[in-house]
């Protein structure tokens, strides 16, 4: 497996991969590898024949109260088990080569970013897309994988493919989870004994609000209220915001109809963990 620290050194590793007639897959990570990013990089390499794997902690997604300067690293494990599923290349820039000196362009998709994540974390969707955009630009993939665990984003960079033309397709994959259904994140590290055990309770609301729609509940506000219920009785539970909307649109809805998702964030003392579940009616 390759590292490749420069951008024109990866750009020579996947320009040689072509032209031995293989396919680039690309996967979007920050790192601080679990089951869910080893699920994109197996899928991308079944799909494949050279797989890169992007790992960079974008400063420009985050706030500036948020954890960017303790945010999980640890580059040795994460080269391995990128290894052990396979993938071809690692991309691993410092901030001076995505972000030079002088840096002042930015990609920004609307609509779509106006509400769950796009509002409680101001410009974090600017500095996901922007980054986004620049790997694209730089391994030019065939395909990039991303993890339905990050719905919006998931969304948000299907509409910045489609509205731009860029010449790749995203594949979307599920949410994996631990046994008792927390889903997985990097982020999840934070949490000590007691708020890991009540953190199941994101998962137990989406499960019980995905119940209810198979018992034929519609009632959007009614809905919402009940995870809202379960959320706000967890103990050392903060609910960031729980909403139910139209995909891919992600538009507010009173009743359900078609394809609709329900995403929440909740904090745990300083962590902040997000969950979600798209139901058919
Ligand atoms: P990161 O949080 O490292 O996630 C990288 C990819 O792994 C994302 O597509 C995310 O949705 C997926 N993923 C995370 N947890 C998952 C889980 N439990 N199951 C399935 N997939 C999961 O998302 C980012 O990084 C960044 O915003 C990035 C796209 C790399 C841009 O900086």
């Amino acid at each position: 497996m390759r590292i490749c620290r420069g951008i024109a050194e990866i750009r020579e590793f996947v320009k040689a991969a072509r032209k031995d007639g293989q396919t680039v897959g690309l996967v979007p990570t920050m790192g601080y590898f679990h089951e869910g990013h080893l699920s994109l990089m197996r899928e991308a390499k079944s799909r494949c024949g050279c797989v890169v794997v992007s790992l960079y902690v974008n400063p420009l997604q985050f706030g500036p109260k948020e954890d960017l300067s303790v945010y999980p690293r640890d580059f040795d494990r994460d080269c391995a088990m990128a290894e052990s599923c396979g993938v071809d290349g690692i991309f691993a820039p410092e901030n001076e080569e995505m972000y030079p000196k002088g840096f002042d362009s930015f990609i920004e998709v609307n609509g779509v970013t106006a509400r769950l994540c796009g509002a409680s974390r101001p410009g974090h969707f600017r500095g996901v897309t922007t980054v986004v955009a620049k790997l694209f630009n730089i391994i030019l993939p065939d395909q990039a994988f991303f993890g339905q665990k990050d719905a919006q984003q998931a969304i948000v960079i299907e509409k910045m493919v489609r509205d731009l033309n860029m010449s790749l397709s995203i594949v979307t994959l599920p949410i994996i989870r631990e046994e008792d259904g927390l889903a997985m994140s990097s982020r999840n590290v934070y949490l000590d004994e007691e708020q890991r055990k009540a953190a199941t309770v994101l998962y137990r609301s989406l499960g019980a609000f995905e119940e209810a729609v198979a018992k034929g509940a519609r009632d959007v506000s009614e809905l919402r209220k009940g995870i809202e219920e379960m959320i706000e009785a967890a103990s050392g539970a903060e609910l960031d915001y729980v909403e139910v909307l139209s995909v891919p649109d992600l538009e507010p809805l009173d009743v359900l109809e078609g394809k609709c998702i329900a995403a929440l964030a909740v904090r745990f003392g300083k962590t902040r963990l997000i969950d979600n579940m798209v139901v058919e009616v």
